[in-house]
């Protein structure tokens, strides 16, 4: 496995590489690596001739000081688990390297950041489609992989691809769980042994609106699962029933065709995301 942590000797190896005709899988990450992630590479492993991971905890991501700190950093042990899993180049540059300059790019996601997310971590999907474009433009992947449970990054790493017109492939993964239903991150880590287990709430009441969808009118069904966490102690930052496309909040099932879930609970002090796909 080949590590690099400058731009240029990167670009320098993958032109070699794409010269003699491989294709490139792209799996963007943050490290502190899980079987999520790894499923990741395993597809990515799948289909492509050569596999690039990127490790960078991105600074302009994080609308909070302490939340950046915090955020887990296993080096490492991440670079282990690439090995293991057959990776074949990993980019784990400084944030100089990244940032040389603060970016300056001006995004339009259409509305798609103003809702859940976006409403609650005011700047997060700037800092994100501003680090996936630096990274798309650095690798030139034929294809990149990226996780549902952040559902609306994928949306808006999307919305971004196609403004740029960046001719990349984006391959969307399905959500690994632990046992408990638990949705993978790398942010349970920081989990107790106790709120690991209070989190299954979490899939248990996305599995409960499922099969509720359609029947249930939704305001119902929403007073239904803040009551649950309020019950239980946790705090529910958002439980919306929005379009798959246009992330718009649904009040009513009738004429709703594409439809998912999304919640953000704090369990302890680590917030978590998850969502469902109700109807597609
Ligand atoms: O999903 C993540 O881990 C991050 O948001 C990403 C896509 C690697 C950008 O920093």
């Amino acid at each position: 496995m080949e590590l690099f942590k400058t731009k240029k000797e990167l670009k320098e190896y993958l032109k070699e590489k794409k010269d003699a005709g491989m294709t490139i899988g792209f799996v963007p990450t943050m490290g502190a690596l899980h079987d999520g992630h790894l499923s990741l590479f395993r597809e990515a492993k799948d289909e492509n001739d050569l596999v690039v991971a990127s490790i960078f905890v991105n600074p302009t991501q994080f609308n909070s000081k302490s939340d950046l700190e915090k955020y887990p950093r296993t080096p490492e042990a991440d670079l282990k688990k690439l090995e293991g899993e057959g990776c074949d180049v990993v980019f784990h540059p400084s944030n100089e390297e990244m940032y040389p300059e603060p970016d300056t790019t001006e995004f339009d996601f259409g509305g798609l950041d103003e809702v859940m997310e976006g409403k609650y971590r005011p700047g997060h999907f700037k800092g994100v489609a501003s680090v996936v474009k630096k990274l798309f433009e650095i690798v030139e992947p034929h294809r990149a992989y990226f996780g549902l449970k952040d559902y609306q990054q994928l949306l808006i790493i999307h919305k971004m691809v196609k403004d740029f017109n960046i001719p990349v492939e984006l391959v969307p993964c399905p959500i690994v769980r632990e046992k408990n239903g638990l949705a993978m991150s790398s942010r349970n880590e920081l989990l107790s042994k106790s709120e690991r287990k209070q989190a299954s709430l979490i899939y248990k009441t996305l599995k409960f609106v499922k099969v509720q969808a359609g029947f249930q009118p939704i305001h119902e069904l929403k007073n239904h699962v803040e009551r649950e966490f309020k019950r239980k102690n946790m705090k529910l930052e958002y439980f919306e029933i929005v379009d798959l496309f246009t992330l718009e909040p649904l009040t009513t099932w009738l004429g709703s065709k594409n439809v998912i879930a999304c919640i953000a609970v704090y369990v302890g002090n680590v917030r978590l995301i998850d969502n469902i796909i109700l109807f597609s």
